[in-house]
């Protein structure tokens, strides 16, 4: 979150580092008249097309259309957020960051929580692996295939059944009461003698790291011979640092492997990810069940474009999967299926009984559309009506929802084939199973050609949908007309209505709406009521899309202009080229003010 003296601190650091010895450090620069020139970092190119200006104190590469200041710079090189480039610019800057007493605080308990964390993770580690108490657990980790190496690469430990044991190391070690039972591994009871409990007692235990290797909580898994009532794993309760929906576990020790190829192997379950890295597939995570959250898929959109699904056989068939799927499909992701047929059941097995067939599997996965469509025509018969329909009735909600309409079409076609019918009655059948469902088919009908345009549809619905989901709408939307313009005509109705409201009010708007806005904004409005945001999160989702817009538009301005130039520079007409140049630059310093642009 940009407070005044966030803001005030990327002022001085801005005004402390040139742009230009900043990339410079990453990738080395050759002066040009006033810019300076090299090879994009962000793309593949052999005839250098990123130029950073020294003047405006920006960059930007003209094959892949990357762009921005010191900060968008690190965050897109070092896939860092917004938080950590500041934290490494102050440093190269000699600044040190100053924040304000609450988040001081605030910060010192979380360091707290980490330290004790981390004491934690190794006392258990060393129960585990040097202790009597460990004995059995340890054998049944060593059984299971994975070796001390990688035990200790993971730091994974037991906890023992006498809670005593722990809470006198830590309190030894100068951590409160409160601060244990805040870490989340400690409960208190309520009577007696108040003794503090180990939630985790009598369990495996695997630390949970972030990215950074900052260990945020535990999760147990229970030994062989535990009573059959008590859950497979547990993990921690959200605390001050552990946010279940934002963990990947394992990223701390693969994320330099994801980058690598950009290709990162997604599996359930913490030893499905941590036998095959033991095993050399490095690339590799586990997300703790079947279901993606926005958070991790933003997290691994940051080094990987493709997600090699390695999930236990059966996660096609639910409705988080479904979910899932299309949430990773709209963050662009190329999603593969990692087949592993029926004689392994999840991918530490697989692993464990025969590495060369998960290597091949590998090398041979299949776009997770084609497994879609396949699986079901492998168990229901394509060639009676009963047929038919089950197989519509599974495939048709996912390959319906795919976001790029040429791959869709491509999809609805093949599924058509599948079953031996037209295109046109596979979206005839798919009304009547599923009304409501359909409406994104019904253009895989239209011609494929590809609409750029679709996403900022996507990006504006969003918008809009954050709009109504504040108390009040109205207010907000006359607060977005100062920043922002839907280009979307209908988008843009449903937005000029609202503005027009004094008091909104939910019937009397939809009773104003015209008919062919209602079901439009039906959605709208049910993604809005969805969403359960605090209202400083809303305005930052807001300012987050106006921005990515904006500066979307200013991109394909300024490729438009770069277009125009190199033909003025062809034909020699120096007074168009100085024109050009001037737009040009007004451009990339708007394009660098949206870094501070805020609703
Ligand atoms: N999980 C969880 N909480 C549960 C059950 C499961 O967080 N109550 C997560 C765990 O990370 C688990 C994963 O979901 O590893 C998949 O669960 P499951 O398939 O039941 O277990 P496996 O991973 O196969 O566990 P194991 O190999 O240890 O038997
Ligand atoms: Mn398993």
């Amino acid at each position: 979150m940009l407070n005044y003296l966030v803001e005030s601190q990327v002022e001085e650091i801005k005004k402390k580092l040139d742009i230009v010895d900043v990339i410079n450090r990453f990738t080395p620069l050759k002066k040009r008249g006033h810019h300076y020139l090299a090879c994009c970092p962000f793309h593949q190119e052999k005839t250098p097309s990123f130029i950073v200006s020294p003047e405006l104190q920006i960059f930007k590469c003209f094959g892949c259309g990357k762009a921005g200041d010191v900060f968008t710079f690190i965050e897109d090189f070092e896939r860092v957020d917004f938080k950590e480039a500041l934290e490494e610019l102050a440093k190269m800057a000699g600044i040190e960051l100053k924040h304000d007493a609450r988040f001081a605080q605030g910060e010192s308990k979380r360091q707290r929580l980490f330290l004790l964390n981390h004491e934690v993770a190794k006392f258990y580690h060393y129960i585990l692996t040097e202790h009597p108490l460990g004995k059995s657990a340890l054998d049944y980790v060593l059984n299971r295939g994975i070796k001390l190496e990688t035990i200790n690469l993971f730091k994974i430990g037991f906890s023992p059944p006498y809670p005593q044991l722990i809470t006198t190391y830590l309190t030894k070690k100068g951590f409160t009461v409160p601060e244990l039972i805040a870490s989340g591994t400690f409960g208190q009871s309520t009577y007696g003698r108040r003794e503090l409990y180990d939630r985790f007692r009598d369990r495996l235990i695997f630390p949970l790291a972030d990215f950074r290797d900052r260990i945020l909580g535990f999760s147990g898994r229970v030994l062989p011979g535990a009573k059959t009532e008590m859950a497979k794993y547990i993990n921690s309760p959200e605390t001050d640092i552990y946010h279940k929906s934002q963990t990947v576990f394992g990223l701390n020790l693969s994320k330099e492997y994801i980058k690598k190829n950009s290709v990162v192997i997604v599996t359930e379950g913490e030893f499905d990810m941590i036998s095959p890295y033991q095993s050399d597939f490095k690339n590799i995570v586990a997300i703790k069940g079947t279901a993606f959250t926005t958070d991790q898929l933003q997290l691994l959109r940051r080094y990987a474009d493709t997600l090699i699904l390695a999930l236990d056989s059966d996660f096609a068939g639910n409705n988080a999967a479904r979910k899932s799927i299309e949430l990773a499909d709209s963050f662009d992701f190329d999603i593969q299926v990692l087949i592993l047929g029926k004689d392994y059941k999840d991918p530490d097995e697989a692993v464990q009984k025969n590495p060369a067939f998960f290597k091949k599997q590998l090398e041979h996965t299949v776009s997770i559309w084609d497994y879609l469509i396949d699986s079901a025509v492998a168990v229901t018969d394509p060639s009676s009506i009963k047929g038919k329909k089950q197989i519509l009735n599974t495939v048709l909600p996912f390959i319906s929802k795919i976001t790029n309409s040429v791959i869709r079409s491509d999809y609805i076609h093949k599924l058509a084939d599948a079953i031996g019918s037209t295109v046109e009655s596979v979206l005839d059948e798919s009304k009547k199973i599923s009304p409501g469902r359909t409406a994104p088919a019904v253009d895989a009908l239209a011609p494929p050609v590809i609409t750029p345009d679709s996403r900022l549809d996507r990006l504006e619905q969003h918008l809009l949908s954050l709009i109504f989901s504040a108390n009040k709408p109205s207010i907000l939307a006359r607060r977005i007309k100062k920043k922002y313009t839907f280009s979307t005509p209908r988008f843009l109705s449903i937005f000029t209505l609202l503005l027009k409201q004094k008091n909104y009010q939910l019937n009397t708007f939809t009773s104003k709406l015209p008919p062919e806005l209602q079901s439009i904004f039906q959605d709208i409005y049910i993604t809005a009521s969805g969403l359960n945001l605090e209202p400083l999160r809303r305005r930052l989702e807001i300012t987050k899309i106006i921005n990515l817009i904006l500066s979307q538009n200013l991109k394909k301005e300024l490729e438009s202009i770069s277009r125009e130039l190199s033909l003025a520079e062809k034909i020699e007409d120096s007074a168009k080229i100085e024109e050009l140049e001037t737009k040009y630059n007004q451009l990339l310093a708007g394009l660098s003010r949206l870094q501070t642009n805020k609703i």
